[in-house]
């Protein structure tokens, strides 16, 4: 089985062929990132309109790259939602009219579930069931995964996701969109004892997150130490950024360490473009090894948005059977 895979949710374009035997046939991105940095944030119709113009050529270099035509395909994959719904639309679109002129099944994937599945393509996959933890730009969520499709939402952030508060926080300190790589190279160079971040939700039971406050005291500490142009010095900068990252990663692996012991599950994946944090990534590997449990994740190119764990999952949803119909599924808003 070969599925063609569409990512157009946000700011990435991306493609991908998944094969259920041969596994990952080709996979190719065109990041928007740079037209978007202008603007501090990604502009809906800018994103729109560049999926128009990336989207097919990304579609025939993916398949050149697998030396496949478009008779070789067996089902086409796009991405439905949640995202921006002008930008969904235009992989939705594609996606479905190709399947339709081909013939053969199209399938509506979560970007979620995408990105919850990504750790599957690497070498050494986790198996069922294990604890998810899920931190994108657009959600922090704790899901136990038991097989595709049956999850259950173990905790969930009440406001802002971590990813969100990564690039708020990097615009409070004058860093470029997306803040979050750029906050975590700058914390690299950060004296991580000089201030202390809170910890929110952690001295109470549950799974859910708040990372609204840690705006708040971040811009807060940036104010106190402004000089009177107005300006931070440049180590300030690098402590308040390691301050700010640890508490993130310490408050992520204090709720992941609770739902391992809750679920009494011994496998965490972690997926998501903040999974690509080093920081969160060597925190965990302590915790996981100190309740005898294992840490799962995506390469860095799979945690962000890509097309290959929408092929991916597409085919692992076609092979239970699953196909959508006709009408073409784009859904700004969709729970998981
Ligand atoms: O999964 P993703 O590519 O898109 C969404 O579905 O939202 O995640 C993008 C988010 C952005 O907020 C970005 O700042 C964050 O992931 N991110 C990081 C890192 N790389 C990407 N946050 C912290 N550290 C990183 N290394
Ligand atoms: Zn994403």
């Amino acid at each position: 089985m070969r599925v063609l895979g569409i990512e157009t949710s946000c700011d990435e374009t991306g493609v991908a062929i998944y094969d259920s035997e041969q596994g990952l046939l080709a996979d190719a991105l065109y990041s928007q990132v740079a037209m978007h940095t202008e603007y501090g944030g990604v502009v809906p119709e800018l994103a729109s309109r560049d999926h128009v113009r990336k989207l097919l050529p990304l579609i025939r270099e993916v398949l050149s790259t697998a030396n496949l035509t478009l008779a070789d395909l067996d089902a086409v994959a796009y991405t439905a939602g949640p995202g921006l719904i002008g930008a969904l639309m235009v992989g939705a679109s594609t996606g479905r009219a190709l399947a339709l002129g081909l013939g053969i099944p199209a399938i509506a994937v979560h970007h979620m579930e995408g990105h919850l599945l990504a750790p599957m393509l690497e070498e050494r996959p986790p198996a069922f069931p294990f604890v998810a933890l899920l931190v994108s730009g657009g959600h922090t969520q704790l899901v136990r995964v038991d097989a595709i499709g049956e999850y259950q939402l173990l905790g969930e952030s009440l406001d802002d996701a971590a990813g969100e508060a990564f690039d708020k926080a990097a615009k409070m300190l004058g860093l470029e969109y997306p803040g979050g790589p750029l906050i975590a190279r700058l914390a690299e160079q950060g004296d991580r004892s000089r201030f202390r971040f809170p910890r929110p939700m952690t001295d109470r039971p549950g799974l859910d997150f708040s990372f609204s406050g840690l705006k708040t005291f971040t811009l807060n500490t940036a104010d106190s130490c402004r000089d009177a142009a107005g300006k931070i010095d440049p180590q300030t900068m690098a402590d308040i950024a390691a301050a700010f990252e640890d508490a993130v990663v310490d408050t992520l692996a204090i709720k992941c360490r609770r739902a391992l012991r809750e679920t009494g599950l011994k496998q965490l994946i972690i997926a998501g473009g903040v999974s690509a944090n080093r920081r969160l990534r060597a925190r965990l590997e302590e915790m996981v090894a100190a309740e005898k449990s294992h840490l799962y994740y995506a390469r860095p190119a799979f945690c962000t948005d890509n097309g290959a764990m929408i092929a991916y999952a597409g085919c692992q949803r076609l092979l239970a059977g699953q196909q959508s119909d006709l009408t073409i599924l784009a859904r700004p808003r969709w729970p998981m």
